[in-house]
C-alpha cells in the first residue's frame, strides 16, 4: 500500500533518539536516526529522508552548521529544529537558513506529528485523511468545498480553533485540478517578522545580512498549486500591502531584486479572529479583506453539531488502535458524558481527550473516570474573588496548553494572546 514516510532524527543525546523513533514510528513513520551532523549527512548517501527532526546543540557540529552543509546537498528537505527555550534566537538563524519550524523542548509528540504532516507534501500525508461528520453542516460544507475546488477563487475558511480549518482547505486543495502540485501552508503567526518578507516573497543573495544564497520564497514555491495562509488576521499592516499585489495581480518582487515574477497560484485563507473588526478597527486592509472573503466557508463548532461527537469519536479510536496494536471501546456512562460535553477546543480537543483516554485506561473499556475535560468557560466564572489574577492565569495557561495538546501557537490563540506573550507568561510563573 502506502509507502512509509521517511524520518530522520538528529541529536546527541542517545536516549532522545530512541524516545522520539519509537513514538514516530508507532505513528507509521519510517525513521532512522543520526547521533550527530556529520553521520547523519553520511547516512543520507544511502536514505533520503523526507523530514528530518534535528537537536539544535549539538557537541560535534551544530543543527546550524548541519543545515548549512545540507543544504549545499540536499536543499529542499524540511527540517524541523529541537530547542529548549532560551535559545529562540538560534531557531531564527535556522529560519533564515531554511528551517520550516522549530518546537520547544519538552514537547508533545502529536505536535511534532503535526508540523511533519503540515511540512511534507499532502500528496503523500493526507490520503487518508477523511473528514468525518454526518451532520447537515459537515455535508454541506464539504459540497461546497467541492465546488470551489473546480475554480481558481480565492477562499477564506472561518471557524474557531480545530474545528477543521487545515482539513477543509488541504480537501480542497486535493479536490481541484491542482491536486498533484505543491501545497504550500504558511502560519503567519509562526514565522518571526523579520524574517516574514524573505520566507513568501524570496530574496537575493546579499540583500540582507544572512542572505548568503538566493532563495525562492513560498508563493513561487506554490507555482501551480495552493498556498494556504493560516491566521491571516494576525499579519501586520505593512505585509498587508505587500500581500495586496501578489493576491490582485499574481506578481511578485524578490526582496534585492526589481523584476516583478509572475506565479500562477490559488490562495486560501483561513482565521478564527472576527476580520470584519479588525476593519472596523482600522487594524486589517479593506481592500485586503474584499480580496480575500471572495468566498467563504464556514466550519461550525463542534458544539453547534453533536451529532458528528461519535462519529468522530470512533474514528479516533480505529485510529489509536492501530497506533498501539489494541482494541478499546468506550463504556456507555463515557460516550454519554463525551457527548454532553461543549468542546471550547473543537474537534482537537476531542481527540486529545481521547487520546488521553486511551492511554490511561487499563483494559480494553475506557470508562467516564478516564476522561479528562477542561472547560475553560466554566472555570472562568467559578471562585472569583477567591482566587488572585496570578492563579487564574495559571489555570487558564493550563488548560488551555492542554486543550492544545502543548502546542504553544494554538494555547495562545485559545487565550487571545500571542505566542510569544504566552511563553513569557510560562517562563514568569516558572512553569516552562
Ligand atoms: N471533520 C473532521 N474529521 C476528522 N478529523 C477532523 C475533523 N475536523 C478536524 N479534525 C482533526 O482535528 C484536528 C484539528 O483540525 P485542524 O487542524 O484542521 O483545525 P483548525 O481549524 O485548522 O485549527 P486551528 O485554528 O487551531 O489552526 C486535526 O487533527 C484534524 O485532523
Ligand atoms: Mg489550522
Amino acid at each position: 500500500m502506502n509507502e512509509k514516510i521517511r524520518i530522520l532524527i538528529v541529536d546527541d543525546e542517545a536516549n532522545m533518539r530512541k524516545i522520539l523513533s519509537l513514538a514516530l514510528k508507532k505513528h507509521g513513520y519510517e525513521v532512522q536516526t543520526a547521533e550527530s551532523g556529520s553521520r547523519a549527512l553520511e547516512l543520507m548517501k544511502g536514505f533520503v529522508p523526507q523530514m528530518i527532526i534535528s537537536d539544535i546543540k549539538m557537541d560535534n557540529m551544530t543543527g546550524i552548521e548541519f543545515i548549512r552543509k545540507l543544504r549545499t546537498n540536499f536543499s529542499s528537505v524540511p527540517v524541523c529544529f529541537m530547542t529548549a527555550y532560551g535559545s529562540i534566537s538560534n531557531a531564527v538563524e535556522a529560519m533564515k537558513l531554511g528551517a520550516v519550524d522549530y518546537i520547544g523542548k519538552p514537547f508533545e509528540i502529536a505536535t511534532l506529528v503535526e508540523i511533519i504532516e503540515a511540512s511534507i507534501e499532502p500528496a503523500v500525508t493526507h490520503d487518508n485523511k477523511k473528514i468525518i461528520g454526518c451532520s447537515k453542516h459537515i455535508k454541506q460544507a464539504m459540497k461546497k468545498a467541492e465546488k470551489i475546488a473546480k475554480t481558481d477563487a480565492t477562499v477564506m475558511i472561518k471557524g474557531e480553533t480545530g474545528v477543521g480549518k487545515d482539513l477543509f482547505a488541504r480537501y480542497i486543495h486535493q479536490s481541484s485540478p491542482r491536486s498533484k502540485k505543491p501545497f504550500i501552508k504558511v502560519d503567519c503567526t509562526s514565522i518571526p517578522s523579520e524574517l516574514f518578507e524573505s520566507e513568501l516573497f524570496g530574496h537575493k543573495k546579499g540583500s540582507f545580512t544572512g542572505a548568503i544564497e538566493d532563495r525562492i520564497g513560498k508563493f513561487e514555491s506554490a507555482h501551480q498549486g495552493t498556498i494556504f495562509l493560516d491566521e491571516i488576521g494576525t499579519l501586520n499592516f505593512n505585509m498587508q500591502k505587500k500581500f495586496l499585489s501578489i493576491i490582485q495581480d499574481r506578481v511578485l518582487v524578490r526582496i534585492g531584486e526589481t523584476t516583478e515574477r509572475r506565479v500562477d497560484i490559488r490562495v486560501i485563507t483561513a482565521t478564527n479572529e472576527d476580520l470584519e473588526k479588525l476593519v472596523r478597527e482600522g487594524k486589517f486592509r479593506k481592500d485586503l479583506y474584499f480580496r480575500l472573503n471572495n468566498i467563504v466557508l464556514q466550519v461550525l463548532p463542534l458544539r453547534t453539531r453533536p451529532e458528528d461527537i461519535m462519529e468522530l469519536a470512533d474514528q479516533f479510536l480505529l485510529d489509536l488502535d492501530r497506533i498501539y496494536g489494541s482494541k478499546k471501546q468506550l463504556s456507555g456512562p463515557a460516550a454519554a458524558l463525551l457527548k454532553d460535553y461543549d468542546y471550547p477546543g473543537n474537534i482537537r480537543e476531542l481527540k486529545n481527550i481521547i487520546e488521553q483516554a486511551y492511554i490511561l485506561s487499563d483494559g480494553t473499556t475506557i470508562n467516564d473516570k478516564d476522561l479528562v475535560f477542561s472547560d475553560l468557560s466554566a472555570d472562568m466564572s467559578t471562585e472569583e474573588g477567591q482566587m488572585n489574577l496570578k492563579e487564574v492565569e495559571i489555570q487558564l495557561m493550563k488548560k488551555a496548553l492542554k486543550i492544545a495538546g502543548n502546542n504553544y501557537s494554538k494555547a495562545a490563540k485559545i487565550l487571545g494572546i500571542n505566542r510569544n506573550q504566552l511563553i513569557y507568561k510560562l517562563e514568569k510563573y516558572g512553569l516552562k
